[in-house]
């Protein structure tokens, strides 16, 4: 696994450029990204280049031997592109221009933007295509940050409109989809249909649903569009784009297709203080991170990439963003480093390479600091180099329990929880977290992915069942798990024929006959576990497999298949593991608290995220916090 940083060469003199280079290479990094907020250095004024001291920064970090990874500067439009268009912004749910002043002001929509971007990309892709030392583009950056997927302009509106036209073809056809009658919605024309904000009341699901769908396919058409620039003039050079902690706005897999390699920005700290997280984890992981934030998002990139993935930005120090901005435990920036190439990172490159004095970030830690001494993080960066250097190169091996992740089932609970506590994320992540605590390693996978290699499968919730995936279950011969609400809509969002899980009936043969939803702090007890959140009433001729003190059933089995009608606290999660593993021949560990377990191809790693020392059984020693054992593979 390589390392590298983030570097703005226009935001330092162009005299420190070299001794910069030569630091990096020093401190053992060989990659650098560049380039992604620069428009209004390369283009100053509308048509008017400054290419000059693009090239000679290019140049001095090739020289110096580094890799570069050029950015394009998407997204962040300058001044004058805003001012000659002003409507390329995008508009707010409360129907508000997003102004300029800081980045990602437009609108995916825009035709105009869409042009300017195009113009750019290839300008700058003409230029340095076939330069040598660039081995990557990343597109853009962070699509969606600060909430900017959805926007409700004029410009998004029509494009709207010509996608449901394609989508249904008759105006009847969509208004029978979303059940427009109800509430008189019916509409006479594609052209009379408005984005879905602005209601009274909650707009129709069904509408929500389409407007998340077309506004994700508006971001996966609008990266192909620079894709598709780069690879006519930089044929085989790698692409990527860098994306976000728990973030599902768009379709993150659909993004993949384009791409070379999937890389996301890590923040465990940031993450851990902005999420749902009790305050006592919050408490306990404070300078680590949760142990499963950084290894939840490596496992799902790494899927969305088609097996290539990095870290393109890694938390150094502080950051500047959550409501408390901790430092990490001394160790913890090398730690995280081990467990992205764990997990079979092609590279890791933090963010950022100088801490800025000026603007936004300016208390956002970098390696160095704003007077270009080292921060903490620069020697846990040798550090990580050192063991990288003594371990080799590592590579992902398959993982024996796969978890099925969905863009679109994120979207369904958004639209109508239902309950104000059932968060898809949250339920994907603890399960992912029990395998985890379990010592298993896990691939988080699209619901279109081959399941055959894998000896058990989880899928915490798919309320939308795509076509073909019952069958491919069916043909599984291995444990699988469905979780509530799998099964339970559409695809245009209404209630099934025959009620939950709907085609899921197939593999098993029940039915939902209520589902009600239970306030925070309603606990209802079960055997060692108790109902949370959500309960579903079953009707089946099975008897249940768990039901709770009262006797309801919560989860039923028939063959390989389980269907779980309950939100699953932590300790039914990790029972329905334990059986299922067991069912599968499947080895699991006891790891203690805080400690957690990933093999590549060739190691096991050892980490530990908790904030004393641990004894930790399967190595046989004490690990300090923010440690870790890296032992050779036995098989
Ligand atoms: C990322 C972003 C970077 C920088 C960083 C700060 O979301 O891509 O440009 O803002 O956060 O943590």
């Amino acid at each position: 696994m390589k390392l590298g940083c983030c570097y703005y060469p226009e935001h330092w003199p162009e005299d420190i450029w070299a001794e910069d280079a030569r630091r990096m290479r020093d401190m053992g990094l060989s990659l650098v990204r560049i380039g992604e907020f620069a428009w209004s250095r390369i283009e100053p004024e509308p048509g008017r280049y400054d290419w000059g001291w693009l090239d000679r920064a290019i140049e001095t970090l090739a020289d110096a031997g580094l890799q570069i990874i050029l950015g394009t500067p998407t997204a962040t439009p300058p001044k004058w592109l805003v001012d000659q268009m002003p409507d390329m912004v995008a508009i707010d749910e409360q129907g508000r221009p997003r102004g300029f002043g800081s980045r990602r002001h437009y609108c995916f929509s825009h035709p105009g933007y869409r042009a300017e971007c195009a113009r750019i990309v290839a300008a700058m892709v003409e230029r340095y295509g076939q330069h040598p030392a660039i081995v990557m583009w990343q597109t853009d950056n962070e699509y969606g940050c600060h909430d900017t997927v959805l926007s409700f302009s004029d410009a998004a509106a029509a494009a709207f409109r010509v996608w449901l036209a394609a989508r249904y073809d008759t105006i009847d056809a969509l208004n029978t989809a979303w059940g427009n009658v109800f509430w008189s919605m019916e509409y006479r024309s594609f052209a009379e249909v408005d984005p879905p904000h602005l209601t009274v009341t909650e707009a129709n699901p069904a509408h929500w649903l389409d407007y998340r769908r077309f506004a994700s396919d508006a971001v996966v058409s609008f990266n192909r569009a620079q894709t598709d620039i780069i690879r006519a003039h930089a044929p085989g050079c790698d692409i990527t784009h860098n994306f976000m902690g728990f973030f599902t706005e768009f379709d993150h897999h659909a993004v993949g297709h384009d791409i070379d390699v999937a890389t996301w920005d890590s923040y465990p700290l940031g993450f851990l203080e902005q999420f749902w997280f009790s305050s006592a984890e919050k408490r306990a992981y404070l300078r680590q991170g949760h142990p499963d934030i950084a290894a939840f998002h490596h496992d799902l990139y790494r899927g969305c990439g088609g097996g290539r993935w990095g870290v393109m930005e890694q938390q150094p120090g502080p950051v500047n963003w959550a409501r408390f901005n901790p430092a990490p435990l001394p160790g913890m920036v090398a730690l995280w480093t081990l467990e992205a190439a764990a997990h079979g990172a092609e590279f890791t490159s933090y963010f950022r390479w100088r801490q800025a004095p000026f603007a936004q970030e300016q208390m956002h830690a970098g390696l160095l600091r704003p007077d270009s001494t080292e921060a903490e993080a620069a020697n846990e960066v040798r550090e990580a180099a050192s063991v990288l250097d003594e371990i080799g190169p590592q590579s992902a091996a398959q993982a024996p329990a796969a978890l099925v992740f969905s863009y679109e089932a994120a979207w369904v609970i958004g639209i109508q929880p239902q309950g104000a506590s059932f968060r898809y994320l949250e339920l994907v992540f603890d399960c992912y977290s029990a395998l985890r605590q379990r010592g298993l390693d896990v691939d988080i996978v699209a619901p279109d992915a081959d399941l055959s290699g894998y000896r058990m499968v989880l899928i915490p919730t798919l309320p939308i069942v795509p076509q073909g995936f019952v069958e491919k279950v069916a043909a599984l011969t291995c444990p699988v798990l469905f979780g509530p609400r799998s099964g339970s809509k559409t695809a245009s969002f209404a209630i099934p024929d025959g009620l939950a899980p709907g085609d899921c009936k197939s593999l098993i043969a029940l039915t939902v006959t209520r589902v009600e939803s239970l306030r925070d702090g309603v606990s209802e007890p079960g055997d060692g576990w108790a109902v949370t959140r959500w309960r579903e009433d079953v009707r089946s001729r099975f008897a249940p497999e768990f039901a709770d003190a009262a006797g309801q059933g919560v989860v039923y089995v028939s063959g390989d298949v389980r269907y779980c009608a309950i939100w699953p606290d932590a300790a039914l999660v990790r029972l329905l593991i334990e059986r299922m593993a067991g069912e599968a021949g499947v080895p699991l560990l006891d790891l203690p608290e805080g400690v957690r377990v990933r093999r590549s191809a060739s190691h096991c790693f050892t980490f530990n995220y908790a904030s004393e020392p641990v004894l930790v059984p399967h190595v046989g020693e004490t690990l300090s916090p923010a440690s870790w054992h890296i032992a050779p593979r036995t098989r």
